[in-house]
């Protein structure tokens, strides 16, 4: 394997803007400088992630992650830095060298995680070969077409066939795979002996693929439902696959939904399949189960506008009515429904209808779920009687009390009044009362609620090591003034040169001398300081988090030699007493390792000494 160049790093790195790559998983919005969004790491309700574009870095102001482009794929995506390096430069249309290509394309298979993957990608070649090459798989491959999909969809999905006599088991042994991983990748079921045997068969298999692509699971359709057994077996849950977090077919929908501005959601596989062999690329589906709130935060981390599109049929209407309310309490998603006729699942409508109709359905059919609920609500209602209206009325007016547009307030109002033949002021006047009482509920659960807890506890320092800031601890004067100048240092020829003129100088904190000897190594070789460069140059996972941490939060408005200065004294000032500081914690560690009680108690009145000293100086 070859290592990758240093320019030619440089070259993928000055061919990138890091706020494309990151755009692809995040939408961020301009606030000021930067780029806003919400956090891909973890999960997050307001936007604490930016990008610096003029800097060409990240950083979390919540989890504290950061870093170049490079780094934010290598986090997100779990790759290599050549991997990363690789795939950006992919993205920037960087052509090269295919020795640089070689080792970073097969994903790391040294790792468990990789040798799962591999497993489950071997699998679904196999399958697939099964289904498009063999006898065996003709009967599959003549139910699919007769689902009206072509051999180019059956391709980009991997569709595939396990037949009943089980293969997958001697595929493997042929290959010697390891025991422990086999039994790990759940494709297997394992029994009282512990042997392996292939837990699908004679179904048609959907291979599931994680946010990068990779196949981490599978589905298998039975070819003719029975009622002895699940029309879709999924895989169980294993460390590469939470059926909670994963959205069937995200990773090719992704550039579909940045192109469209909105993603659509509809029930199964099945109909994100022919939705894509209709031309309309940008449908996801969750795995059966009703949406969690990992897959909505992801969702929303892509795309601020999203549609349903549930089956017609009664429990499709049911679960558009659950989703509606997920969303909205767990999201500030744009939403609409798009509800099929006759009672129809999205697959069905296109094939009875093709695929041209099943374009244009999918935007004339669009509503606005307040259009949805109310009709929802009307289901199995009569209607006829005074009091069967009025309790209708009821009901829909919570729903109208959560439209904040007067337009189609307005409009709804209107609607309702005509079909029953009310005056339009009584709609006006109980809608108001609605939204009073709501409002007072609100207010009462806004006073109990509980107040946030206390802040987290400051962080010791005592080894000389300085933490980067994940908890929000305050900085006292001497880390303020050691940020600063270390800031200044980096950035401004003139500031370097002055310390450099300083004798004996060094930071107090292990930390920030660590990085700025590191800084004396990367000018010996780089004439200008670029923060994104100047990480991979660190290596150091912690020391490249802090200075992006410095990048982010402090600013390069322009410091006088006399702040300059003054940094300096403060670091000065404090250095030699906490170098005592530390020598003397070393001593007492020595000193208590030896028993010795009476150097012990003696160094522990020094200590205090020193630490009451240090308190008096710090003034935070
Ligand atoms: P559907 O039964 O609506 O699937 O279930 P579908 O796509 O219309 O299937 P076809 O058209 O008959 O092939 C919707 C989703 O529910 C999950 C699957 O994710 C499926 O795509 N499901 C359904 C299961 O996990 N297990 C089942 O037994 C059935
Ligand atoms: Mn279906």
């Amino acid at each position: 394997m070859a290592k990758i160049p240093e320019e030619v790093i440089e070259t993928v790195r000055t061919a990138t803007n890091i706020a494309d790559v990151v755009g692809q998983y995040v939408q961020l919005k301009k606030s000021g400088k930067n780029l806003f969004g919400l956090c891909p790491f973890h999960e997050e309700k307001t936007p604490s992630f930016s990008v610096t574009e003029d800097k060409q870095i990240f950083h979390c102001f919540s989890c504290g992650r950061g870093g170049n482009v490079f780094k934010f794929l290598m986090e997100l995506e779990h790759i290599s830095f050549p991997e990363a390096v690789v795939k950006v430069a992919d993205f920037s249309h960087v052509d090269l060298d295919s020795e640089y290509r070689q080792d970073a394309s097969t994903p790391a298979t040294n790792s468990k995680t990789g040798q799962l993957i591999d497993l489950h990608e071997q699998a679904a070649k196999l399958y697939h070969h099964i289904l498009v090459n063999t006898e065996g798989g003709q009967a599959a491959l003549d139910y699919l077409h007769d689902r009206g999909l072509t051999d180019e969809t059956i391709e980009t999905y991997q569709l595939g066939f396990a037949p009943a006599q089980r293969l997958l088991k001697p595929f493997f042994d042929q290959r010697q795979a390891d025991y422990q991983l086999l039994r790990q990748s759940g494709l297997f079921i394992e029994n009282q002996q512990g042997d392996l045997r292939d837990r699908f068969i004679d179904r048609v298999m959907f291979p599931l693929r994680n946010a990068s692509g990779h196949v981490v699971a599978f589905s298998g359709r039975v070819l003719k439902p029975t009622e002895d057994q699940p029309k879709y077996l999924n895989s169980p849950e294993t460390t590469l696959f939470a059926k909670s977090r994963l959205l069937f077919n995200f990773d090719l929908a992704r550039p579909a939904i940045r192109e469209a501005g909105e993603v659509t959601l509809f029930e199964g596989y099945m109909d994100v399949i022919s939705a894509t062999q209709a031309g309309v690329r940008n449908g996801i589906a969750s795995m059966g189960t009703s949406l969690t709130t990992e897959q909505i935060y992801a969702i929303e981390r892509t795309t601020d506008t999203l549609n349903v599109c549930y089956d017609g049929d009664t429990p499709g209407q049911r679960a558009i009515e659950r989703a509606i309310g997920l969303l909205r309490e767990h999201s500030h998603l744009n939403l609409s429904v798009i509800q099929l006729p006759e009672g129809q699942d999205p697959d069905e409508y296109r094939r009875a209808h093709g695929d041209e109709a099943f374009r244009q359905v999918m935007e004339s059919a669009k509503e606005t779920p307040i259009r949805f609920q109310l009709r929802y609500l009307r289901r199995d209602r009569s209607l006829e009687t005074d009091s069967e209206q009025l309790a209708y009325l009821n009901d829909a007016m919570p729903l109208l009390a959560q439209v904040k547009e007067p337009v189609a307030l307005d409009m709804y109002l209107g609607q309702l009044a005509t079909e029953f033949q009310l005056d339009k002021a009584a709609l006006v006047a109980q809608l108001k009362q609605v939204r009073q009482s709501s409002a007072a509920v609100k207010e009462r659960e806004r006073h109990q609620r509980q107040p946030v807890g206390p802040p987290p506890p400051e962080v010791p320092d005592e080894s000389g090591t300085v933490l980067v800031q994940q908890q929000r601890r305050p900085l006292n004067k001497l880390e303020r003034a050691e940020r600063q100048l270390l800031y200044q240092l980096l950035h401004d020829r003139n500031v370097w040169a002055k310390i450099e003129s300083v004798p004996n100088f060094s930071f107090v904190h292990d930390d920030y001398q660590m990085i700025y000897t590191l800084a004396q190594g990367y000018f010996q070789t780089h004439q200008v300081y670029q923060s994104a460069q100047f990480t991979d140059f660190i290596q150091d996972e912690r020391l490249q988090q802090l200075v992006i941490e410095l990048e982010t939060t402090i600013s390069l408005a322009a410091v006088t030699p006399r702040e300059i200065e003054d940094y300096l004294s403060v670091i000065m000032d404090q250095a030699p007493l906490e170098a005592k500081l530390r020598d003397k914690k070393r001593a007492l560690a020595e000193a208590s390792r030896l028993g010795d009680a009476d150097q012990q108690r003696q160094l522990v009145i020094e200590i205090v000494q020193l630490e009451q000293q240090r308190q008096a100086n710090k003034q935070v």
